[in-house]
């Protein structure tokens, strides 16, 4: 791997260019997941590693029990190709659609509040319709104002909401529905000018003790849930 550094945010928090030298690239030969993604990338903002690595993960959550979760939806990119993936769950989408929440000061170096506001439900719902699918859109702060809408049961759930508290409070709500290897997927994780989500996901990591922990250096982290110990 090599790595070039550069300069960081802030202290404690590291950045350097990684280029794997792995090559790989199984999302150029599945004809799945290539369907999908050619209708869903205009509506997405998160790169095609990821993208995939998403449709990977929610097609092997297809034996959890439980519902898809999208914590920051945007135009509703990645939650078209996990509801795609798994077209028997339904999709919860939780979003503002005004734009990125509960900025604080103290973590968050990037983001003030209001971007990516860009979007709208319409955009979503016509999104899922060409792609065949169905989204179950909830409009509001989460968790403030649309905790209520969350499925008792989640087989993988998608954060990407770009703020500390956000993360944080998100996460919170959510783990506990999350069924025995079920999956959150953190977006985010390692991404410059995402500081104050980076620190949220470690501070959640060295707190969870049912959950197994991948940095992915393309930057998701993922915490899979384990089964409790008897
Ligand atoms: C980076 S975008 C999501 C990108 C999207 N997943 C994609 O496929 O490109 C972040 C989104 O999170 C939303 N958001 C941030 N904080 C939120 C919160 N606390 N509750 C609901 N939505 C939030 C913003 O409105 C924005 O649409």
């Amino acid at each position: 791997m090599r790595q070039t550094r550069f300069e960081s945010l802030k202290a404690g928090c590291s950045h350097s260019q990684i280029i794997p030298f792995a090559t790989y690239s199984p999302w150029l030969d599945d004809e799945g997941f290539k369907t999908v993604y050619e209708i869903a990338k205009a509506c997405t903002m998160v790169d095609i590693y990821r993208c995939y690595e998403l449709y990977r993960l929610a097609q092997q959550c297809r034996n959890v029990a439980g519902d898809i979760v999208e914590i920051g939806v945007w135009r509703g990119g990645t939650a078209a190709l996990m509801a795609r993936a798994l077209p028997e769950k339904a999709a919860h989408l939780f979003d503002t659609f005004t734009g990125v929440a509960k900025q604080d000061a103290r973590f968050d170096t990037f983001y003030s509040g209001g971007e990516h506001a860009d979007t709208d439900e319409r955009i979503v719902t016509d999104l899922f319709a060409a792609v065949g699918a169905k989204a179950h859109i909830h409009r509001g702060i989460f968790p403030d104002d649309t905790l209520a809408a969350l499925p008792a049961k989640v087989c993988i759930a998608h954060i990407d909401v770009d703020t500390y508290q956000s993360v944080k409070q998100s996460f919170e709500s959510i783990w506990p529905n999350v069924q025995t290897n079920g999956v959150v997927v953190f977006d985010d994780y390692a991404i410059f000018g995402c500081e104050g989500a980076n620190q949220a996901i470690n501070e959640i990591v060295a707190s969870v003790h049912n959950g197994l922990f991948v940095h992915n250096l393309n930057g998701h982290a993922l915490l899979i849930k384990q089964a409790a110990a008897v």
